[in-house]
């Protein structure tokens, strides 16, 4: 990550990426699967700068799901280290290019030192908002739901509030309130799968899955999928901005004036 000029201003907002594939990578040249994992921790610095460059706001990368807890304790360790060298090399240019750094996820289980260096860097940076790049890590989408739900019930419990929960007090109390829903998903290494990952963010989010494996993943193949993100059309539900709620309208009135003509009930 060096100083970053903005080239270009995505639509996006919130960009999510399910980084696959390492296992699969370091196996085909005969290599250990943590293998895979070091070299793709490689890859991260260069899309964190793309993500700046592209004007995203917010940046949001699986890095261990709380299946992954299912994994050999040897490959945990290495995403452990992972993470933590990612931190201690990232550092300084992360303060310098004022990227708010975070960690959602259940990180009890972390070394302490690791805890330490965690929390030092989010206080560091809390203030900043260039881009709020954010690790999950012993992450859960049902968890999250969950946790946010109880923790909003709580609330209204001691507000005495017996009203119905609302979509919004969830949402207000999801692990990162402020990174919004998710415009982009973006999964590597071919499968075509959320795998628990955002599941309330998810919700409109556009979804790209490339074949591309994590390790041999670039901010050119990012750069590219973000353009053709941002040409698409997002209707929420609605009607297409090109095709307008006025002539919707008027097509819709048209249809039903046949309807009634040729008597369909
Ligand atoms: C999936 O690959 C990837 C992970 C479980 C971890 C992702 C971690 C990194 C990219 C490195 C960590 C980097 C930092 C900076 C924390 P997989 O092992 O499931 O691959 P496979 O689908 O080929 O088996």
């Amino acid at each position: 990550m060096g100083n970053i000029a903005k080239n270009s201003s995505s639509k996006l907002k919130h960009v999510a990426i399910i980084m696959d594939g390492n296992g699969r990578w370091a196996q085909g040249r005969s290599h250990s699967r943590v293998f895979g994992h070091v070299r793709g921790a490689r890859i991260v610095s260069s899309v964190v700068q793309e993500a700046i460059a592209q004007n995203i706001s917010a940046l949001t990368l699986f890095a261990f799901s709380t299946e992954n807890w299912g994994r050999p304790l040897a490959e945990i360790k290495v995403l452990f280290a992972l993470l933590k060298k990612f931190i201690l090399d990232e550092r300084t240019r992360i303060i310098k290019n004022e990227i708010r750094f975070s960690v959602i996820g259940d990180i009890s289980k972390l070394p302490e030192e690791t805890k330490k260096i965690i929390a030092d860097l989010e206080a560091t940076t809390s203030k900043f908002s260039r881009l709020k790049l954010t690790f999950a890590f012993g992450y859960g989408g049902r968890f999250e739901i969950v946790s946010a739900v109880n923790r909003a019930l709580k609330k209204k419990i001691a507000a005495q509030n017996f009203s119905e929960l609302t979509e919004e007090e969830i949402a207000n109390n999801l692990m990162s309130p402020d990174l919004g829903d998710v415009d982009l998903l973006i999964r590597t290494g071919g499968d075509q799968r959320i795998s628990n990952f955002l599941l309330w963010q998810l919700a409109y989010a556009e979804l790209y899955f490339t074949p591309t494996k994590w390790p041999d993943f670039t901010s050119g193949e990012f750069k590219q999928i973000v353009e053709a993100a941002s040409r698409r059309n997002r209707r929420f539900g609605t009607v297409s901005v090109c095709e307008g709620l006025e002539q919707s309208t008027k097509i819709a009135k048209r249809n039903l004036e046949l309807i009634q003509t040729v008597g369909i009930k």
